[in-house]
């Protein structure tokens, strides 16, 4: 069949002309794209960091206690029994941000990698370690935002499991409860907590593990919380750590916006 020049000269004529700066120039930026942050720039904050993300199990148990009680003030950190029982019940919806260090780094990593034994990598390096720079903890609940009984655990949880108690992880909750999102302080101020944030909302969501995600936090991290898509609900009645606590609920059902300017 013979080409039909003239309507393929209209097709063109209708098209803006090409120019050799279009040409050059880059696709446009995905709007839900996180690397808002030019590359190079990303890249100099994780020099020497190489973060990984993996799921965390009561196997870290020592790291999660070591990093809870380094990032937070006493009063505020998880207790290593409450710990233990959130990581032992439900491990599935914890993560962490690891890196593999050498004992030799120099920099942050090289004072953490001294501060204490870490668990070696899978590695033929025997030198490596299993450095956990970051995590997340959370249990899933029936109420829509965090309770003192979402936060609580049962004092006999080690002898008798229950699918749904009254306080601490309800395997039928529909609202995931984020307890503890904490960064070392050596390493924060690098993008390390947002990188783990999103990756975890993403999975908690993509999985359909809960409806929404709750969290409660202080004033100053309000924005933060919300550039990962999360709304503020208002004043919690909480009293954990002395109360003062503000709701966030990031909720699957009504979308979720995440703000590219982190
Ligand atoms: C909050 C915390 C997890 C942030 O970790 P981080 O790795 O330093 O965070 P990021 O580097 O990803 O921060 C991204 C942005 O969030 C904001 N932010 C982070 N921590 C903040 C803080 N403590 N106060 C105010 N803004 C903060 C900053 O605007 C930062 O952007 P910047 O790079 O332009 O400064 C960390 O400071 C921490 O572990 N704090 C102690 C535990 C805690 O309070 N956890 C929150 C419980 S609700």
């Amino acid at each position: 069949m013979p080409r039909d020049l003239e309507s393929e000269k209209a097709t063109l004529a209708g098209m803006p002309p090409l120019s050799k700066e279009q040409a050059s120039s880059p696709p446009p930026a995905d709007p839900q794209s996180i690397y808002k942050i030019p590359t190079a720039e990303r890249f100099k904050k994780m020099k020497g960091i190489h973060p990984y993300g993996l799921l965390l199990s009561q196997a870290d148990l020592d790291d999660c206690d070591w990093l809870e009680h380094a990032a937070f003030e006493p009063h505020e950190a998880a207790s290593r029994e409450k710990l233990e029982y959130r990581l032992r019940t439900c491990g599935q919806l914890c993560s962490g941000i690891f890196s593999s260090a050498y004992p030799t780094t120099s920099g942050p990593l090289a004072t953490l990698v001294k501060s204490r034994t870490f668990p070696s990598v899978d590695s033929a390096d025997s030198d490596r370690k299993r450095l956990l720079l970051g995590h997340i903890i959370a249990t899933r609940f029936t109420s829509p935002v965090v309770t003192d009984a979402s936060m609580d655990f049962p004092k006999d949880w080690r002898t008798k499991y229950q699918l749904n108690p009254p306080v601490g992880h309800d395997e039928d909750g529909d609202t995931v409860c984020l307890h503890s999102l904490c960064v070392h302080p050596n390493v924060q101020g690098k993008g390390l907590a947002m990188v783990l944030l999103r990756g975890w909302i993403q999975r908690i969501k993509d999985s359909g593990t809960g409806k929404r995600i709750a969290l409660l936090c202080r004033e100053k991290l309000v924005r933060f919380y919300e550039r990962a898509g999360f709304k503020r609900v208002g004043d919690s009645t909480c009293t954990f750590g002395g109360g003062g606590w503000i709701d966030m609920v990031l909720d699957f059902s009504s979308g979720v916006t995440i703000d590219d300017d982190i």
